[in-house]
This record gives C-alpha cells, sequence and structure tokens, in this order.
C-alpha cells in the first residue's frame, strides 16, 4: 500500500508523460528544434547549485551527454528531443533557480521537492506554457506567491508548501480553471483567504494548513464543485461556518478545520455531506450541542470534536451511544479501532493518524478506551507506564468512576447515574482488552459482542 515518495513522483512523471502525447503533435514540430536551449537552460540551473552533497548533477549532467539522458531529466518520446520533465526531487541539491528556466518551452513536469532551493520563484517561469505539474514543496523560498503562477494555462498540480513564503495568497489563483490540487500549507501566508479559492470548476484538494490566515472561511462555491478535500487547519480563522458548504460540494470527504477560532454551532446541515469521511473540528471556540444528525453520516470514520466549547454532558451521552453505534458497523478491526480513537472527545495529537492505525490490536484498543474517557495518555506525568493507567482505572471500578472521568467530558451539571455506568461498563471492558497474557485477552469478536451487549441494556433504560 506504501509507496515511496520517489515511486509515486515517478509514477506522476510517467502519467504526464503519457498525456503529453496530446498536445505535442505536429504543431510542436513547426516549432525550432533547439533542445540546445534546453542544455543551455539546464547547465545554468546546474551553475546555480551550490550544494549536491551526492555529486549526481556534477557528474551526470555533461555537455557531452544528451539532456535526455540526465539523471531527473526525461524528454519528448515522439518528434522532439526537447526536455518535458525535470525531476530533482529528494536529492539534497541547494541553491537557486536561474531565469533561464524560462526556456525549458516544452516542459510539462518540473519538481524539485525537498531539497534546499531558496531565493524566488524567477518571472521567466511564466513561460512554460506547457506546465502541469509545479512543486517546489520542501524548500526555502521565501517572498509572496508570484501572482503570475495564476497565467500558466495548463496548471494542474500547484505544490507550494513548507516554505517561507509570506504576504496573502494572491486572488489571481482562483483564476486557473484547470488546477485541481493547491497544496500551500506549512508557509507565513497571512490575510484572509481570497474570496472565490472554492470556486475553481476543477480543484480537488486545497490545503492552506498551517499558515497564518484569518477572517471567515470563504462561502463561494461553485455549483457541483468536484472538491473532495479542504484542509485549513493551524490558522486563525473565525467566524460561524459556511451553512451552505453541503450543498455545493457534494463530494466532500475531508473537511479539516483543526486549530483555528471558529465559533457558533457546528452547522447540523453538515450531515448532508453524505461522502464525508473525515471532520476535524477540534481546538476552536464552537459552542452549542453536537449536532445529533452527525450520527446519519454512514461514512464518517474519523471525527474530532476536542478542545471547544459544546456542551460536556452530551459528550458522554455522543461516546455511549452514536460512539459505540459506529463502532458495531464497522466491519475491518482496524477501521473500528481507528474509529474508536476519534470518535467524540479526542486530543488533537491523534489527528495526523499514523498514531492509531499502528495499534491495531485488542490490547491497544483498551488502552484508547481508557485515554477516551479520562483524558489521560499513558505517558502522561501522574503515570509511570501503561501499567499504572491501567491499576488507576482499575482501582475507580466500578463505583468511583466520577473521579476519572475527564473533566472536558463534563458539564457544571454532576453526571447522571445512566451515564456513569455507561462509562464503568466501557472501562470495565477496556480492562479486561488489556490484561498482561495475550492468550488471556478476549478477541476482538468478544469485545464487539460485549459492546453490543451494553448498548442493549443501556438501550432498554
Ligand atoms: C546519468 O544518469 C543516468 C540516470 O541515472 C544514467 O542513465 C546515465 O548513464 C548517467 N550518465 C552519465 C554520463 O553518468
Ligand atoms: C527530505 O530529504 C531529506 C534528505 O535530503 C530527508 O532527510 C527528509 O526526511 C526528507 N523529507 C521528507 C518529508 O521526506
Ligand atoms: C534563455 O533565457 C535567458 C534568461 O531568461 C536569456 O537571457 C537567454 O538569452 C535565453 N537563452 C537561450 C539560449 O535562448
Ligand atoms: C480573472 O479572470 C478574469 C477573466 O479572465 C479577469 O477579468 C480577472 O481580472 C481575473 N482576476 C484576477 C484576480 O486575476
Ligand atoms: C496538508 O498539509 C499538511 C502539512 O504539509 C499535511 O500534514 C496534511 O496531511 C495535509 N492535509 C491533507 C488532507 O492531505
Ligand atoms: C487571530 O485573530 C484574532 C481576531 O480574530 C486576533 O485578535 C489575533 O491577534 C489573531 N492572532 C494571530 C496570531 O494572528
Ligand atoms: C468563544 O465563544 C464564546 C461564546 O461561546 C465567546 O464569548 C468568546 O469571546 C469566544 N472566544 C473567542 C476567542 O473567539
Ligand atoms: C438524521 O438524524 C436525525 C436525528 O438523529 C433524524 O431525526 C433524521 O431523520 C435523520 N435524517 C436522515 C436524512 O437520515
Amino acid at each position: 500500500m506504501e509507496t515511496t515518495p520517489r515511486a509515486s513522483i515517478n509514477i506522476m512523471t510517467a502519467l504526464l508523460l503519457l498525456s503529453l502525447h496530446c498536445f505535442i503533435g505536429p504543431a510542436a514540430m513547426a516549432e525550432q528544434p533547439s533542445s540546445s536551449t534546453d542544455q543551455a537552460s539546464l547547465l545554468a540551473l546546474k551553475q546555480h547549485i551550490t550544494d549536491d552533497p551526492e555529486d549526481l548533477l556534477s557528474t551526470n549532467w555533461t555537455e557531452t551527454t544528451s539532456v535526455c539522458n540526465w539523471v531527473g531529466i526525461t524528454c519528448g518520446t515522439t518528434h522532439t528531443s526537447r526536455v518535458t520533465s525535470l525531476n530533482l526531487a529528494f536529492m539534497g541539491l541547494s541553491g537557486t533557480l536561474p531565469p533561464h528556466l524560462g526556456n525549458l518551452s516544452f516542459l510539462a513536469y518540473f519538481d524539485i521537492s525537498n531539497n534546499t532551493f531558496h531565493g524566488s520563484l524567477p518571472v521567466e517561469l511564466s513561460r512554460l506554457r506547457r506546465l502541469q505539474y509545479f512543486s517546489v514543496s520542501g524548500n526555502s523560498f521565501e517572498g509572496e506567491i508570484p501572482p503570475w503562477l495564476a497565467s500558466l494555462p495548463r496548471l494542474e498540480y500547484l505544490f507550494l508548501n513548507s516554505n517561507g513564503f509570506s504576504g496573502a495568497i494572491p486572488e489571481s489563483i482562483c483564476n486557473v480553471s484547470t488546477l485541481q490540487k493547491l497544496d500551500l500549507s506549512e508557509n507565513q501566508l497571512a490575510r484572509s483567504i481570497p474570496s472565490l479559492i472554492f470556486n475553481m470548476p476543477m480543484l480537488k484538494a486545497i490545503n492552506l494548513s498551517s499558515n497564518q490566515l484569518s477572517g471567515a472561511m470563504p462561502s463561494s462555491f461553485c455549483s457541483e464543485s468536484p472538491l473532495l478535500e479542504i484542509d485549513l487547519k493551524y490558522n486563525n480563522l473565525s467566524g460561524d461556518l459556511p451553512r451552505n458548504i453541503c450543498g455545493n460540494l457534494p463530494n466532500l470527504q475531508g473537511l479539516l478545520l483543526t486549530g483555528n477560532q471558529f465559533s457558533g454551532e457546528i452547522p447540523s446541515s453538515l450531515s448532508e455531506c453524505r461522502q464525508l469521511q473525515f471532520l476535524s473540528l477540534s481546538v476552536n471556540n464552537f459552542s452549542g450541542a453536537i449536532p445529533r444528525e452527525l450520527g446519519n453520516l454512514t461514512t464518517l470514520n474519523r471525527l474530532y470534536l476536542g478542545y471547544n466549547n459544546l456542551i460536556g454532558e452530551d459528550l458522554v451521552a455522543y461516546i455511549c451511544d452514536f460512539g459505540i453505534a459506529k463502532l458495531l458497523g464497522e466491519e475491518n478491526s482496524m477501521t473500528r479501532t481507528k474509529t474508536l480513537a476519534t470518535i467524540g472527545y479526542m486530543a488533537p495529537e491523534y489527528g495526523s493518524g499514523g498514531y492509531v492505525s499502528t495499534r491495531g490490536d485488542v490490547y491497544s484498543y483498551g488502552i484508547l478506551l481508557m485515554e477516551i474517557f479520562t483524558g489521560k495518555r499513558p505517558t502522561d506525568e501522574m503515570f509511570s507506564g501503561e501499567e499504572s493507567l491501567k491499576r488507576w482505572v482499575k482501582s475507580s471500578l466500578p463505583d468511583a468512576v466520577g473521579d476519572v472521568l475527564d473533566a472536558k467530558l463534563l458539564s457544571r451539571e454532576e453526571p447522571t447515574a445512566a451515564k456513569l455506568e455507561c462509562v464503568s461498563t466501557i472501562l470495565e471492558l477496556a480492562t479486561h482488552c488489556c490484561t498482561e497474557l495475550p492468550e488471556k485477552r478476549m478477541g476482538m469478536n468478544d469485545v464487539l459482542a460485549k459492546l453490543k451487549k451494553i448498548r442493549t441494556v443501556l438501550g432498554q433504560r
């Protein structure tokens, strides 16, 4: 399932090269064949590289061999020997980009991600009229995002993430009608998000996370937008969520807004995003109750709501009811663990995804249950390891469960007896999951049967 970055980049190159046949035709033949221009441009780039730790370019990019045989370079396969792809990703290179790169007029794919290039993007790159894929992510570029990027007529993928770009996101970016993926995350972009950014007709994924963007979330969407994923995490966005999100984004699968200052109630209309799988609203200033309608979303498997001003009592009810209901519906135990770990209240550090999915067994399932209800992790300073979290929880059962229950899960009022009993029963189950000897531990099917029983009993109240 996992592909290395390099492998996926190569797949991308292959796909783009295939599609290049679509537009390098007879018209292209009419242009001056000038592979020597390509060579001059690339040699200029080589001259601007100040560090090449693996000697990749210094030994390989030599004037005596055709540029088409240079490492990282691919030429058109038919008609011409012009450079169509430049892929220097993950080579540890340092340096700047020379204006001469604007002469690579057949270039469709440009990827120098994860090196330490710095400076700015030369305006001459705006002459690369065939560019479809442009990635400089994971470098040290600075300054404002150049508005001319919006004039590249075929641009589909634009990755400027993890650099030092600052200033506002240019309004003109909204005009790139061919753009499918936009990643500007992990920069120092500020001010408000251009109001028409979600209106790009081909846009499927947008990532503006980890910047200093402020103001409201844009509420203008084109109808039947293909948008699948919106990531605005860790900014300073505020105000209510737009009510019309789902009406206009029928395909939305991921909405990630953790770590902002959004307020108001969570709109119950979010349940109209019938494809929604990942909803992350934690660490904001949302208030009111959790909309019950979210329980209607059968596709939802990751939901983060922690660290808001949501009505506390509801969170326990939510985990005891909706959470268990969702668990019972899941087929595969890995997804199930992930779901369990992310229902209702969950600390934001779980948001990265990797942590939970690697703990798919019954034991960690039990620990996770304890973490959810106590708000404490085994690594918490009050414990010396998982043993003490387990002992602490166990000693509270069955009658003192209120003492270990995370205060953030409670409202000012005392929790009802029924809710404490629900928590107590679940934590009891959790301690069984955490039996030290694997052969004495319950199987996942037994855990599920138990959960089902808890639910039936609670349902009779
Ligand atoms: C440059 O690298 C390419 C790809 O690794 C290789 O095929 C080619 O032989 C190398 N050329 C020289 C002169 O080292
Ligand atoms: C980027 O490359 C460096 C080595 O050049 C490597 O240590 C680092 O893990 C890479 N970053 C990512 C995100 O792959
Ligand atoms: C390529 O571009 C540079 C700078 O943009 C220019 O000065 C130069 O004349 C061009 N070279 C060729 C060979 O076309
Ligand atoms: C976007 O394109 C339209 C029509 O081509 C043009 O009128 C408008 O000025 C452009 N907007 C920006 C911000 O570039
Ligand atoms: C958005 O970018 C951040 C940082 O580059 C990354 O960690 C995150 O996974 C991205 N979001 C999505 C939905 O891919
Ligand atoms: C975030 O926005 C609020 C207003 O909504 C403002 O008072 C605050 O200074 C901003 N914080 C940062 C770090 O920009
Ligand atoms: C958070 O919301 C409450 C109302 O629920 C409001 O009084 C408070 O000012 C908000 N805080 C911020 C930082 O927006
Ligand atoms: C969604 O859930 C609510 C309350 O949980 C229920 O009343 C409503 O009928 C559901 N709507 C749909 C469309 O399933």
